[in-house]
């Protein structure tokens, strides 16, 4: 990432919490590095820049983002480039940038300038370098995120802001192929909703469903339209791809559709594959069409594809009460994303 100069004040940590962290065991989320970026909307402006040391936010109760949702994320990855160690590599940063304004205009927050959420990136990894991982698997996973902060109980669009970036380091999210369940009666997101976005509501509206399915035995859901049930959309927090007889199909995004979220990993995972030789279709998919996939053969497998999973091979799809088991012999999710950290660590080039 090249040197961004914006006005960023830097408060660092008095002492570094690193030595009490195992890189070799991360659970992912927990363990937050030592400083974060921080800045706030006044008065129509985004100021006072900041790199503090990692801390808690003073909330008033009344607080806006905590009664009515307007809050919105991102999720990136940086690593360590394999042929200099010394380099942290952060694959296309500026497309989160972007997303993050897509999300907020969506729930009428202001946007953030690119260049503020770059540099303020830069520098916090520049100070916070130590803390990218070089273990296999594992990575420092950023959170950038935006939350109202008006003080105010009225339902309007908050005038006041903060936007922040957290890290953790993160090693697997998935330590195994997952059994996925269609969801038929809930649903994540609706046409004319937030699906497209990354909302906090969104990640809310799936967990009930999520938590009814793990009691049955299921790692994720595989969401499907809100209208007929009939669509596959995504799965979990994930977008998905099947390969049928070596065509890799996965829902359709832009420009019409609004239920799926428009993932940067999910455009990346659909380059690669077609640079691979291989025919990569966005279009709908039926449940119907994956299940008679699967009874016939052509279902090759099937995986999900997100920032903090990577890719996610699907051990197993259950519809209707019944499970329906995909090749345990495949291989190319594992080749995908080892091609996929290849790049975000330096090893193969990315030519985009
Ligand atoms: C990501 O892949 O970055 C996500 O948004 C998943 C997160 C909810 C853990």
């Amino acid at each position: 990432m090249k040197d961004l100069a914006l006005d960023i004040r830097v408060e660092k940590a008095q002492q570094s919490r690193i030595n009490e962290v195992d890189f070799n065991n991360i659970t992912f989320g927990k363990t937050m590095s030592d400083h974060m970026f921080v800045a706030d909307y006044r008065d129509g402006k985004w100021q006072d820049l900041r790199i503090v040391p990692y801390n808690s936010f003073s909330l008033s109760p009344a607080t806006s983002s905590l009664h009515y949702g307007q809050s919105i994320f991102e999720g990136l990855k940086a690593f360590r480039n394999v042929q200099n160690p010394e380099e942290v590599l952060v694959f296309r940063p500026q497309e989160n940038a972007k997303r993050l304004n897509v999300s907020a205009e969506r729930i009428c927050m202001p946007s953030i300038p690119e260049e503020i959420v770059m540099a303020g990136l830069h520098k916090l990894l520049e100070i916070d370098k130590d803390w990218v991982p070089s273990t296999p698997d594992s990575s420092l996973y950023i959170r950038p995120f935006m939350f109202a902060t008006d003080e105010f109980l009225g339902m309007r669009p908050s005038e006041t802001y903060t936007f922040a970036i957290i890290t953790a380091p993160a090693g697997a999210y998935y330590s195994k192929a997952l059994n996925v369940k269609v969801e038929k009666e809930f649903s994540r997101t609706a046409p004319g909703g937030t699906g497209f976005a990354k909302v906090a509501g969104n990640y809310a509206a799936s967990l009930l469903p999520a938590k009814l399915a793990a009691q049955q035995g299921y790692d994720q859901l595989l969401w499907t339209d809100a209208k007929e049930h009939k669509y596959i959309e995504e799965s979990g927090t994930m977008n998905v791809m099947f390969d049928i007889d070596g065509t890799f199909v996965t829902a359709p995004t832009i420009p019409v559709e609004d239920t799926i979220l428009r993932s940067i990993t999910r455009l990346t995972v659909i380059e690669l594959i077609e640079d691979m030789g291989h025919k990569v279709e966005e279009r709908h998919i039926s449940v119907d069409e994956v299940i008679e996939s699967i009874k016939n053969g052509k279902m090759r497998g099937a995986f999900g594809i997100g920032t903090a999973v990577t890719i996610a091979p699907f051990a197993k799809i259950a519809n209707d009460g019944i499970d329906y088991e995909l090749p345990a012999d495949y291989t190319f999710s594992t080749e995908l994303k080892a091609k996929f950290q290849g790049i975000q660590k330096g090893e193969i080039e990315d030519t985009k």
